[in-house]
């Protein structure tokens, strides 16, 4: 059975649910880097935390990693292009520390708001300094929420308890959201020059870096607080310590660092600052949700039941598979096909759907056809639904998506083209009865195919005698022809024959066939 590995402490609850499935699991907590990539080839499966950094290196040692399981939110500890390429699934657990995060940020709010680490460290040190630690009350106050999604929106209901008034800055979600949430979307200038409070609930990438930097603290009020449980590195640590220390803002109240632990952090210095150590998602219930939901995800992608949560795939509504997921299979067994057909350097590939089945999210079945396309030639890479279009792209193969509402002569049917510096291939495909797979069309000529294991492609002057012959020397080889396909776009021109063979195809047989004048191209195909 496989192995799975979790490298931060994680639930008991959750490792249960591994366990009771059947996977050996191994608790091997604060490895270092390299540790973790000396040993991550002998598992299928990780769930991590925040601790654990899967990077570029060892993502690249896990020869046989299917699976990233974080129990929580933030992706940011996970190379995720770098899996996506070695065709690793990156899961988290989003629900689970929601309302956790969400208190902690009310808890950093109201501790700023109202002196409260300040005044607890006074009273132990003997001293009754009532006048030193007046606050202000959150009612009527403005809070900005910079982040609308899960934490963003708990934070906000909760705010509107409280009597705030609620500015957004979002740039993903429309007005008409914010005003069902009775709240105002601003844009990010308006919302630091008149909020009170400031709480960041982004994830952390390449936009949200540093979006709390000198310019944006300038903008403050004077005794504005900024709140930070989301990422260290959105607010720029440095900058804050300036603003701090200036008093340009009143305070802040952290739960997360740009390095954790910041043991010789600046900000630590200053006693407008409150900090927790990284607690947000800290609490019983949502160690055990975060840890219960991961172990379902990573169980059910492991034993190839769902796919769940993934950062790097897209999730199929069990509605939506119904429809598409017969094709699927059409689909990598045209890549498949086509791929075996073509000649010379692929410079494009045009995938269309046609009919009905446009109107669903179908990239996951463009990458089934690149998958069958891409995996002959790259046997040993490992090309899945995962990683087909990233190494499509990385070697210079372009990949359209092309939707046609309007069906032509099927329901359903998906077209594709395959260009080369030679020539240009297409291929059209259905199912019969939303089961059965055929090839329907192959260039301009009509056909009728059901894929089968072996095959045998040939283009053939349209004269009587063609058909008897390759009868009789398949026979003579012991070959059984399963099925066939006849088509041609005019009388006495090129015609297509497709034949389905029962065992593969020989070399002998080849030659004798060639031998026939009337035999233009012939091509085997093992599907
Ligand atoms: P979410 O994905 O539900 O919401 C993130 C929101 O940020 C989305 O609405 C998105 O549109 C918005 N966003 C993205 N880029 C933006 C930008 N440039 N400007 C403004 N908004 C932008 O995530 P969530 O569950 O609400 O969690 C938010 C973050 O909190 C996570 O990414 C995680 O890093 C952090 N987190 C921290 C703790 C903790 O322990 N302190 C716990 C849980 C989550
Ligand atoms: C998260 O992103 O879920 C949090 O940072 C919580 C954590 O894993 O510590």
């Amino acid at each position: 059975m496989d192995k799975i590995i979790i490298s931060d402490k994680l639930s008991e609850e959750g490792i249960k649910i591994l366990k009771d499935a059947g996977f050996t699991v191994d608790c091997k907590y604060n490895l270092s880097a390299e540790e973790l990539k000396k040993i991550i080839a002998n598992y299928r499966g990780i769930v991590i935390r925040s601790q654990t950094h899967l990077t570029r290196q060892i993502i690249e040692s896990a020869h046989n990693l299917k699976v990233i399981g974080r129990a929580g939110v933030g992706l940011d500890n996970v190379d995720i292009e770098a899996a996506t390429k070695k065709g690793i699934i990156v899961m988290n657990a989003p629900g689970g520390n929601t309302i956790s995060t969400c208190e902690q940020t009310f808890a950093l709010m109201l501790a700023a708001a109202r002196n409260i680490p300040a005044a607890y460290r006074s009273l132990k040190d003997r001293k009754w300094e009532r006048s030193k630690f007046k606050g202000v009350e959150l009612y009527s106050k403005i809070l900005g929420v910079i982040g609308f999604g899960r934490i963003g929106k708990e934070v906000s209901k909760r705010a509107l308890s409280f009597g705030m008034q609620i500015l957004v800055y979002d740039p993903f979600i429309s007005g008409d959201i914010a005003e069902r949430a009775g709240v105002k979307l601003v844009d990010l200038k308006q919302l630091l020059k008149q909020a009170d409070f400031v709480t960041v609930h982004t994830p952390l990438t390449e936009e949200t870096k540093n979006l709390i930097s000198d310019k944006a603290l300038a903008l403050m009020k004077p005794k504005a607080v900024i709140i930070n449980c989301a990422r260290g590195g959105v607010v720029d640590e440095d900058a804050l310590y300036r603003a701090l220390k200036e008093k340009k803002i009143g305070q802040a109240a952290l739960d997360v660092f740009s390095k954790e632990p910041p043991l010789d952090s600046k900000l630590l210095e200053l006693d407008n600052v409150v900090v927790t150590p990284h607690l947000g998602a800290s609490t019983e219930e949502a160690q055990v949700n975060v840890a219960i939901e991961i172990a379902h995800c990573v169980k059910d992608a492991l034993l190839g039941k769902a796919i769940r949560n993934a950062a790097n795939y897209v999730q199929i509504e069990p509605e939506v598979y119904k429809v598409i997921g017969p094709y699927f299979d059409l689909c990598e067994k045209m890549g498949k096909f086509i791929f075996q057909l073509i000649e010379g350097r692929v410079k494009n590939i045009k995938v269309s759907f046609l009919g009905e089945i446009s109107s669903y999210k179908v990239d996951v079945l463009t990458a089934a056809f690149v998958k069958g396309f891409l995996s002959d030639m790259l046997e040993e890479q490992n090309v899945n639904y995962i990683n087909a279009l990233e190494i499509a792209k990385e070697r210079g193969v372009k990949v359209e998506q092309i939707k046609i509402q309007e069906e032509e002569e099927y329901v359903n049917s998906v077209r594709v083209k395959v260009a080369t510096d030679k020539k240009e291939q297409v291929l059209e495909g259905t199912l019969f009865a939303n089961k059965e797979a055929r090839f329907v069309k192959m260039n301009d000529i009509y056909i009728e195919v059901a894929p089968s294991q072996h095959m045998l492609v040939i283009n053939n002057q349209d004269k009587p005698g063609v058909i008897g012959f390759l009868g009789t020397v398949l026979g003579a080889h012991k070959i059984n022809i399963a099925g066939m396909s006849l088509g041609r776009s005019a009388p006495k021109k090129v015609a297509l024959t497709i034949l389905n063979l029962d065992s593969p195809l020989s070399e002998e047989a080849v030659k004798e066939i060639q031998t026939n004048s009337n035999i233009v191209s012939l091509k085997g195909v093992k599907l």
